[in-house]
């Protein structure tokens, strides 16, 4: 990585799309154009089987090109989401060319070179780039920040959580099994796999990613050693259980938050009821608090079930939803590109 761009004398940007076909690449077109994000210039950018393929922006057809290593002349900014190993493979080509890129893989976030960003709690961050910066984890951006604020009051010591990950996380073929599978199912018919390890109509199973030596799958470590990275605290300490749901959109999450100091539930309700980039939905005599139906297409995390951890002491229970495709990739990938340019 050479080029360090702060992109401060300009008023409008080249923008590149990698992975715009995708289940977040589609979502980020949406959200540039909602956000009106100051574009002069867009390219949309997937494999050769999408080539040529049409997406419409602010009312004009843009055509999908094959994505190249000479893709990125004259770009500003790149938002990357076409996975890991296309990022590590790529990515260092636009770098050169003087692109900003803000990554939605894997590829760099533990990268001691590359600020790890999510706006409401690290954007100071975002300015230590050396060409890339990365976008964390959905579920570890879902579950941060709304415990941010009270990381921020009270400190945090651990946190236990386990997750309700919807079939978008595994991209958008995912979402085309969920629902031929509970076709299949209700129709009678055996039920066929493709993209996910096991049936995810009328099921649940352990998040699809590799079990790791240290037992936890690759998805859990993530939301451990992000989270170390994000708040920059190589104390605080995770553990996690990530289950796919046969959720379309939005991932849930139980969080039990062990606190260095005591904070009352209703203290932290008061907090959380004025965070940056949640909504609290707690209302206990109508049972009433986050499904990710509701979180879906919503910019904000919804947070919930606040109430005293009873078999911790200073420990705080939560529920969380959040729409993984918005604020847990695309939309924190925008915020950053916003504050980058501001
Ligand atoms: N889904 C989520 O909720 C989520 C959240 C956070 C981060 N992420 C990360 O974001 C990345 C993309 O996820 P996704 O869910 O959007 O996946 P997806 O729906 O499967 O989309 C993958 C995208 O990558 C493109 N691609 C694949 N191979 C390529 C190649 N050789 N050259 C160029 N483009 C290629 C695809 O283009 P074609 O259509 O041409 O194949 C498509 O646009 C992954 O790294 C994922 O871990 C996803």
């Amino acid at each position: 990585m050479t080029a360090v761009n702060t992109l401060k004398d300009k008023k409008t940007f080249n923008v590149a799309l990698v992975g715009a076909t995708g289940a977040v690449g589609e979502e980020m077109l949406k959200i540039l154009e909602e956000r009106n994000f100051p574009i002069k210039t867009l390219k949309l950018l997937a494999s050769a089987r999408s080539k040529g393929k049409k997406y419409s922006f602010r009312g004009q057809s843009h055509g999908v090109e094959e994505l190249t290593e000479q893709s990125f002349k004259g770009i500003d900014i790149v938002l990357s989401s076409a996975g890991g190993s296309i990022s590590k493979k790529f990515m260092p080509a636009a770098v050169r060319e003087g692109a900003v890129v803000i990554d939605n893989t894997s590829a760099y976030r533990m990268d001691p070179e590359v600020p790890l960003v999510v706006p409401e709690i690290n954007p100071e961050d975002i300015f230590k780039h050396k060409g890339i910066i990365a976008n964390p984890n959905c579920s570890t951006i879902i579950m941060l920040v709304p415990l941010f604020p009270i990381y921020r009051k009270a400190g945090i010591k651990s946190v236990k959580v386990a997750t309700y990950q919807s079939v978008s996380g595994a991209g958008a073929k995912a979402m085309h099994e969920l629902e031929r599978q509970s076709r299949e199912f209700l129709d009678g018919k055996p039920v066929t796999r493709e993209i996910l390890p096991h049936q995810i109509a009328f099921n649940l199973f352990s998040h699809n990613s590799q079990v790791k030596e240290n037992g936890y799958n690759e998805e859990e470590n993530k939301m451990a050693n992000e989270t170390r990275k994000i708040f920059h605290d190589e104390d605080i300490r995770v553990a996690a259980t990530c289950v796919r749901v046969p959720i379309y959109r939005a991932h849930s999450e139980a969080i039990y938050a062990e606190l260095k100091k005591p904070l009352k539930v209703s203290e932290a309700r008061e907090l959380l009821s004025k965070a940056d980039g949640v909504k609290l939905v707690d209302d206990r005599d109508k049972n009433y608090f986050p499904m990710p139906i509701e979180a879906s297409g919503k910019d904000d995390i919804l947070v919930g079930r606040l109430r005293e951890d009873i078999s911790a002491d200073n420990s705080l229970a939560l529920f969380v939803s959040g729409d993984q495709l918005r604020k847990g990739a695309a939309l924190n990938a925008i915020q950053i590109a916003e504050r980058l340019i501001r």
